[in-house]
């Protein structure tokens, strides 16, 4: 039987203990305060900018909101970076992307203090990654990791196929199960014979972009398909990049899209938050 993946539950049990450890952490005088800087009315932005809210308000962690004009230009975003770089009590800044194409969004991101990015897309931070340091992870692939270790999946030795090579998923995931000793693959949209580098996944994460591109014959018989993707179909049903229906008789473990990596997102940036007022961490 196909276990399937309950992102829900996991991402419930990591705002929990966040939670708890805020408790504690304002006990002994450090409040974590996260910026939410949006930049336009992009819709999908502001449903994503309000659940970050939401969670910052479950785990006790204060928003402080910055609601941007599309017409803002960079200069204006980045005197605002800098005015919450020098602003002790604020601990965490993040710049929901996409931002308008007038502004670089790199440019954006490297002014962003460190020690306050709390999405872990600074270039300390995706360094730290790569060499072992301490750091902020991105959050999407801190959750997939998560998802992978609470349900008891093995890493160690396995075959992890990441299809995708972007900064903010495909990169640091291939980093982060090469950290926990599985035998990494990337691939991406130039691979070679990509459906049988995929059947040698023990786990797959997709990451694609790409509606229900991967169905059964990317599939090894028992693999733990991990799906990043969300999209809307016409119709307004949500799917990932996984033929979901098409795979689930084959795989051992498979997450839900909605349901699976979406909702670990956002439990693992209030766990940066929380990261984000002490000293030293992993
Ligand atoms: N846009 C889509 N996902 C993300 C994310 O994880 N962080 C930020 N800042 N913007 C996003």
């Amino acid at each position: 039987m196909t276990k399937l993946i309950d992102g829900k539950v996991i991402s419930a049990q990591i705002k929990d203990e966040v939670k708890q450890w805020v408790e504690v952490l304002k006990k002994g005088g450090k409040e974590p305060a996260l910026a939410v800087i949006q930049v336009g009315d992009d819709p999908a932005s502001g449903v994503y900018v309000n659940n970050k809210k939401k969670a910052c308000a479950y785990v006790g962690i204060r928003s402080l909101a910055y609601e941007l004009p599309w017409e803002t230009t960079e200069g204006e975003l980045l005197a605002l970076v800098d005015q919450l770089n020098n602003m002790a009590e604020c601990s965490g800044i993040l710049v929901q992307l996409p931002l308008p194409a007038h502004i670089d969004a790199d440019k954006v991101i490297e002014a962003i203090s460190p020690d306050k990015d709390v999405d872990g897309f600074h270039q300390r931070n995706a360094g730290a990654l790569c060499v072992g340091r301490p750091g902020f992870v991105s959050c999407t692939p801190a959750g997939i990791l998560q998802l992978l270790i609470r349900s008891g999946v093995e890493i160690a030795g396995k075959e992890c196929v990441v299809v995708g090579r972007s900064n903010i998923v495909g990169k640091p995931t291939a980093l982060l199960l090469l950290r926990e000793n599985g035998t990494v693959t990337i691939a991406h949209s130039k691979t070679q014979n990509l459906k049988e580098v995929c059947r040698r996944a023990d786990i797959l994460i997709a990451a694609v972009g790409k509606p229900k591109f991967f169905n059964r014959e990317y599939i090894k018989e028992g693999a733990v398909v991990i799906d990043v993707g969300i999209h809307r179909l016409e119709g307004g049903k949500l799917c990932g990049d996984v033929d979901f229906e098409d795979v689930k008789e084959i795989c051992g473990a498979i997450t839900p899209v909605p349901g699976g990596v979406g909702p670990m997102t956002i439990a693992m940036l209030m766990e940066n938050c929380a990261k984000a007022v002490c000293e030293t961490f992993s």
